[in-house]
């Protein structure tokens, strides 16, 4: 044995001492020494993040029913990985999720969703501001009001590919039926007519919007937990990143992973789709003739809202922001359309209730219901609010921080600085709020039933100042789309189960057992 060989096993064994000393003190730290040390939950949890890691890389999203198993054995407070609490109790909601009067900021940790640039993505509170100040006057209750147009239209082309279903018997799947409704709407709200995508004016519906914005979502779980995944894709190319992981493939329709780093190109030399129509969007504003008829789009305003900072980053943002627009303003209320058509079609005497409510008040089918008028109508409204409830399509916790506050539960004091989050999934499924959560019951939100709830609506969208921008949207949306197709079909469930609906992956949205994502139905004609 020579001694170079010795000098190789005394440096090894040093690094290891060393590694096993930092491992253990920080493991000390963790357990004793942390402001966290107290919290109720699993030792194993506190002490190192692989917890989570295998429950949601391993086991594949399952992390979110393993808080549900916390809480059942330590309580509403639980601290669920070294750094996080989380807390299941309805009343603490708009504590969390407070409005202007509380300072809260997001956990940069949790936003690493592709779009760095976006609203959605900045974390520190008084940047988020600024920012939600550009974006929320393009999606108010008013703003919407105006859409409602665009919106008749693109369901009219929507209603054309049912028709069609009856003549053919064919088989409708009704997620990706819903998101080209959805792309075509925002598409055309966002980037003006002219560049609507118009997925539904094709004769028949493409697959891979679907598959483009599930994938992504699915690939949260790897990135979230190994951030340099990212750093792989991008820098190989795409036919290995697809073999090693599918979803690459499907996400490189709408977002190019394998592409550049340099945010230069990035915007000047786009492929996928969704950046090809901002470019384009510019270019088109750059080349207009002074009084050529003006775009249309909210891009345009967004922009505008925007203004005072340097160009380059302008763009950034925007392009961010449609980015997040098109994928998460588009996924979610489709994904809660095509599940409540389920729960409807699949008990009869709800679907009959919800079309004599609607022949009552819509006596000419062909007629377009006004939102307005539809608003009014107390089955509908309630079938909406269940939709949203059981289908909880945003299962991700959403932690927030309180970064001055001291936020006291129970006798239990949380830090300030400390992410703390709930999980609205876990509140919809809570058997003592809604009795037999898994049963879908208009009957819940009904004015006269005196169960209507322990708190004043499902609360899909989360609340406070960081809530989703979307709610306007997305209630005009399921008004409109739930009313024509009852009014106007009779249709029947085909080789669709609960299997197909019922969520057991949390990969920031709700997704079903890989390869059940579909919903599907026959249209058998059309009602008088
Ligand atoms: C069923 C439909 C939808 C659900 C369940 C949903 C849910 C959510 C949730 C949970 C958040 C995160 C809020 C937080 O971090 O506390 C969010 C953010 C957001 N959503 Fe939605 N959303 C839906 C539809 C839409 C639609 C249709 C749009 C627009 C077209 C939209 C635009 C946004 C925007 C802009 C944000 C970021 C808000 C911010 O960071 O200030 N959403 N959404
Ligand atoms: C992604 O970007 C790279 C580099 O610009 C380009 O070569 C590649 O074709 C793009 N991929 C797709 C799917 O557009
Ligand atoms: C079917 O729908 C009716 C009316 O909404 C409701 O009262 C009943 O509980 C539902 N049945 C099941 C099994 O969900």
């Amino acid at each position: 044995m020579g001694i170079v060989d010795m000098n190789y096993l005394s440096l090894a064994s040093i690094i290891l001492t060393f590694c096993a000393a930092y491992t253990i003190s920080l493991v000390i730290y963790r357990l004793v020494l942390s402001p966290l040390a107290n919290f109720p939950g699993p030792k194993l949890a506190a002490a190192t993040t692989w917890y989570e890691t295998f429950y949601d890389v391993f086991l594949n999203g399952r992390f979110l029913w393993e808080i549900e198993r916390m809480h059942q054995e330590y309580g509403p407070v639980v601290r669920i990985n070294p750094h996080e609490i989380h807390i299941h109790d309805v009343k603490y909601y708009t504590t969390i999720y407070a409005g202007p009067t509380k300072k809260r900021s997001k956990y940069p940790w949790f936003l690493s969703v592709g779009v760095p640039h976006s609203t959605f993505s900045t974390a520190e509170y008084h940047g988020h501001r600024t920012r939600r100040a550009a974006l929320a006057p393009l999606l108010t209750k008013q703003a919407v009001r105006g859409y409602e147009p665009v919106i008749q239209e693109k369901l009219s082309y929507l209603c054309r590919h049912l028709d069609q279903a009856i003549c053919s018997d064919a088989v409708v799947e009704l997620h990706m039926c819903f998101l080209s409704f959805a792309v075509d709407v925002v598409s055309h709200i966002v980037f003006g007519s002219f560049m609507c995508f118009d997925l539904l004016k094709s004769q028949s519906l493409d697959s891979r919007w679907k598959a483009g914005i599930k994938g992504p979502f699915a690939r949260f779980l790897l990135t979230r937990h190994f951030p340099f995944a990212m750093t792989l894709y991008r820098f190989s190319p795409l036919w290995l990143s697809g073999l090693v992981d599918p979803v690459c493939k499907d996400g490189a329709f709408i977002e190019n992973v394998s592409g550049p780093l340099n945010l230069d190109v990035y915007l000047e030399a786009p492929t996928p789709e969704i950046e090809k129509r901002f470019t384009r969007f510019f270019h088109d504003c750059e080349s207009e003739v002074n009084d050529r008829p003006s775009n249309t789009g909210i891009l345009r305003d967004l922009l505008e809202n925007s203004a005072g900072i340097p160009e380059r980053q302008r763009r950034l943002r925007a392009l961010d922001d449609v980015k997040f627009l098109m994928i998460a303003g588009t996924d979610a209320p489709s994904q809660v359309l095509a599940i409540t058509v389920f729960h409807i079609l699949r008990n009869d005497s709800c679907c009959h209730k919800l079309q004599k409510e609607l022949d009552d008040a819509l006596p000419n089918p062909y007629y377009n219901p006004p939102l307005k008028m539809l608003e009014a109508l107390p089955f509908l409204s309630a079938i909406i609010r269940e939709g949203l409830r059981i289908s909880s399509v945003v299962t991700s916790r959403l932690p927030r921080i309180a970064p001055t506050e001291v936020l006291t539960y129970e006798g239990w004091s949380i830090p300030p600085g400390i992410p703390v989050s709930m999980s609205t999934y876990l509140i919809h499924n809570d058997p003592v709020i809604f009795p037999e959560p898994s049963k879908f019951q208009p009957e819940r939100w009904m004015p006269d039933s005196n169960g209507a709830c322990l708190y004043n609506g499902p609360m899909p969208f989360s609340k406070g100042s960081q809530a989703c921008l979307g709610p306007s949207m997305t209630y005009c949306w399921c008004y409109l789309a739930l009313a024509t197709m009852f009014r106007r079909y009779d249709m029947i469930l085909f080789e669709t189960s609960e299997e197909n609906v019922k969520t057991m992956r949390d990969c920031f949205n709700a997704q079903t057992k890989p390869g059940y994502d579909r919903i599907q139905i026959k249209v058998l004609g059309r009602r008088k």
